[in-house]
């Protein structure tokens, strides 16, 4: 979603807001801006619709000198993608907004600012920002008593970097629900919304907490709490790498990510499993005692992560001998539910900031939940800071909207919280070692899965001209066949639905006919049989079926079936393994239709809305 980048420093900063611009435009957004102001108050603001590339065209025209400034990409919702809607927005001829998250009464601002005599130009929430700071600035002594007392009256959601050209010299940037980052430099300081957008000009950061308002100038970051109390938050050294956001040899984020899987793997487990043991520390030095009492898990998440939440339901029930609900986020926030006793509350995000998952978490607190775990990518994220236990995934930064390595990684997360929990409600250590051993050959069984490559390029032919397909998985592969339904959709564009395939005679067997494709997840496991069966159903009403298949499985191609052999893996990690094939056919299929892979239309990476 929407990104901010600023800067205060002696050196012009055009160029590194536009560098962070770039690297931020994996977040999705459909316009650019930027101002940058100098010591002689001189301020140029540019804005464009589209990418960051036509911002970065029009600005080689124009000179941009200055030491201080705010650029932004922003992802439509209120107004149109249009230049006038595009931030940074002003107001009064001297102060200038960028902001992410969405102003909930923005309405009733707004009117009683035209009251006021304030003109908009935008039909955007942001847009009562610049006013509202204008005019809270006439009678206040400082941009940032003008900033307190205006934040006060906003609801919603913002993370904002305001700036007043007749002050050029600092900045001032306010976070509630929409994260923000401090960099710290050598007599320069930055800002932004993610810490990727900061790394070629520095590796430290703060990270602001709920409420909090800072003041940055080149020579020192004074932050303030929600109570208006001055605070120092700790200043962490980025785990990133700096070329993180470099795709390398590869065409897009997403296939380097498909690919960064099998070591992505190898680091989340890194330390966090012996020959035979899970180590509970891998879940924080308290998670013993929280672990040991556990009797039910509820995992709430949105998306593909909510789609891993789903596949560790199977196992915890399985093998762990607890309970567990599932539920996607936006869902379980706006709904009474029932707390059982002794649960674990787990949230699941790549981001650590998806707006309805944070929200649910926050909710979860307030019930009494017994102790809460987040599964997630990005430290210092809100979600990590606000739970009692963290797993950090440590699956590298994703890019690519489509998430492919955090699911993975995710898995990989929960199979050892299973095996966790399990020990203490009566897993055998065979049992665990098993699980272990398995997770051992993980690495090696996706690099041998990836080599699929080749043929799913081809096969991907065949999908170019596809409206509509089915994806049929039985048990935790009818949850993988959820992920490669919205891995399709959302980047291919092609309406794509799964199904477990028990559910198939209840009323998607109606849709099989020759022009519609089924692929079908058949690992070798208990449910193979029946899992024949039902491609038996398809094929007996002349669908076209694709079935990833278990080498050892006995599956044979023919006119309207056509066979892919899956490496022969462990059944317990065959959810992982499967994932592989499901995600290159819609990166193939994808490529082939010639749409935006990494930044599929409409779609956001960090959804920080709800
Ligand atoms: C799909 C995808 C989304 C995210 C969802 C949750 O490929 O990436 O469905 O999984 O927006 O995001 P996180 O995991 O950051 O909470």
């Amino acid at each position: 979603m929407c990104g901010i980048v600023g800067a205060v420093a002696q050196r012009d900063v055009a160029d590194i807001l536009l560098e962070g611009l770039r690297r931020l435009e994996y977040r999705g957004y459909d316009s650019a801006g930027i101002a940058v102001v100098d010591g002689d108050q001189q301020l140029v603001r540019l804005r464009q619709v589209g990418k960051v590339q036509a911002l970065a065209d029009v600005m080689k025209n124009q000179l941009l000198p200055g030491g201080t400034g705010i650029a932004h990409t922003r992802w439509a919702t209120h107004g149109e993608p249009s230049e006038a809607n595009a931030h940074p927005h002003a107001s009064s001829g001297h102060i200038y907004v960028v902001h992410n998250g969405i102003i909930e009464n923005y309405q009733i601002l707004r009117e009683s600012l035209r009251e006021r005599g304030y003109l908009f130009t935008s039909e955007t929430d942001t847009e009562v920002i610049a006013h509202l700071v204008a005019f809270e600035r006439e009678s206040s002594d400082s941009l940032l008593e003008a900033v307190q007392r205006t934040v006060a009256q906003l609801e919603g959601a913002y993370g904002t970097v305001i700036l007043d050209k007749r002050e050029p010299e600092r900045l001032v940037v306010a976070r509630s629900g929409s994260p923000l980052v401090i960099g710290y430099g050598l007599g320069e300081h930055f800002v932004a919304s993610d810490q990727l957008a900061l790394l070629p000009v520095t590796r430290r950061f703060a990270f602001l907490e709920e409420g909090d308002i800072a003041e940055v100038t080149r020579f020192s970051v004074q932050i303030y709490d929600k109570t208006g109390a001055a605070v120092s938050r700790e200043i962490h050294d980025a785990e990133m790498s700096f070329d993180a956001g470099d795709k390398g040899e590869y065409r897009h984020y997403m296939l380097k990510e498909i690919h960064e899987q099998p070591a992505a793997i190898q680091r989340t487990l890194e330390g966090r499993i012996s020959q035979e043991r899970i180590e509970v520390t891998a879940f924080g030095p308290q998670a013993a005692e929280f672990l040991s009492q556990i009797e039910h898990v509820q995992i709430i998440a949105c998306g593909t992560s909510y789609h891993a939440g789903l596949v560790a339901r199977y196992w915890l029930e399985q093998w762990a001998g607890v309970s567990c609900n599932v539920e996607i986020a936006s869902e379980f926030r706006y709904r009474k539910s029932y707390v059982h006793p002794n649960s674990l509350f787990v949230t699941i995000s790549q981001s650590g900031e998806t707006a309805d998952t944070l929200a649910a978490l926050r909710l979860a607190k307030e019930m009494g939940y017994k102790t809460t775990l987040t599964l997630c990518n990005v430290s210092g994220s809100s979600l990590v800071r606000e739970s009692d236990m963290a797993y950090m995934m440590r699956a590298g930064a994703e890019i690519g909207v489509a998430s492919t390595k955090a699911f993975t990684v995710q898995l990989c997360g929960l199979m050892l919280l299973t095996g966790l929990i399990g020990r203490y409600n009566g897993m055998t250590t065979e049992q665990e070692a098993a699980m272990v051993d398995a997770l051992h050959q993980l690495p090696n069984k996706l690099e041998q899965t990836l080599s699929m490559a080749v043929d799913i390029e081809t096969l991907a032919e065949e999908f170019a001209d596809r409206h509509h397909a089915l994806f049929l998985g039985r048990g935790e592969q009818s949850a993988i066949a959820m992920e490669g339904a919205l891995k399709l959709k959302e980047i291919s564009y092609i309406h794509a639905e799964a199904y477990a395939a028990g559910e198939l005679k209840h009323g998607p067997l109606a849709l099989i006919d020759a022009h519609m494709p089924v692929i079908v997840v058949a690992p070798n496991n208990e449910l193979l049989e029946k899992l024949k069966s039902n491609v038996e159903e398809v094929r007996a009403r002349g669908g076209l079926m694709y079935v990833f298949a278990d080498s050892q499985a006995a599956f044979a191609s023919d006119a309207t079936m056509r066979v892919l052999d899956v490496p022969h893996c462990d059944a317990l990690i065959a959810p992982i393994v499967y994932t592989i094939p499901l995600q290159l056919l819609s990166y193939y299929v994808a490529v082939i239709k010639g749409t935006d892979v990494d930044q599929p239309r409409n779609l956001a990476k960090s959804v920080t809305v709800e």
